[in-house]
């Protein structure tokens, strides 16, 4: 990138951050102060002393921190495999994987489950790990839904609300 591009990208940046502020969209992180109304910490366990002290206590009997890389090259370690073995037993099924994040988990699932032959219906409103998700799928998909959709005389507004989003 030239300095031509550099200070066009920029000024790109510029218009499209005040473009988010005139709509009241920018965002800036911010610290907790006060009451969380917003948190995943349905269980409270982030701040439970037990789980922090057997965090400390893993950490300190592994060997190394981290997984140094993808799993599927070099970061597997039989740790992941022992709290996975002890899930799938508490779950009761043959298996589990963790995944890093939600995040991770939603596109890693759903993108590997779902195949060709798969249509999908979801609430637009869901979260985007979901949409992108989605995405990984054929895009014809869509077309022909909404054909489908069209020949059987539905509502094609409900088509396009829940799969664009999807
Ligand atoms: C349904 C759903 N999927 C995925 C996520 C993303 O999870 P994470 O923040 O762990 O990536 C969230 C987070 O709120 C969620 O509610």
């Amino acid at each position: 990138m030239d300095r031509r591009e550099a200070s066009s990208f920029v000024a790109r940046l510029q218009a499209e951050l005040s473009d988010l502020e005139m709509r009241a969209q920018l965002r800036t992180l911010e610290f907790n102060t006060g009451v969380n109304l917003c948190s995943n910490d349905y269980l409270g366990l982030a701040t439970d002393a037990r789980l922090k002290a057997e965090l400390l206590d893993g950490v300190n009997q592994t060997w190394q921190m981290g997984a140094t890389g993808s799993r599927l090259l070099s970061g597997n370690s039989r740790e992941w495999e022992q709290l996975e073995e002890e899930f799938a037993e508490f779950a009761g099924t043959s298996d589990a994987l963790y995944f890093s994040s939600g995040y991770a988990a939603n596109i890693g699932l759903l993108s590997s489950l779902l195949g060709p032959v798969d249509w999908v219906f979801s609430d637009s409103l869901n979260h985007a790990s979901i949409s992108m998700a989605y995405a990984y799928l054929e895009h014809g998909k869509l077309s022909i839904l909404i054909e489908t959709l069209t020949r059987l005389k539905m509502p094609l507004r409900f088509a396009r609300t829940s799969l664009v989003a999807s």
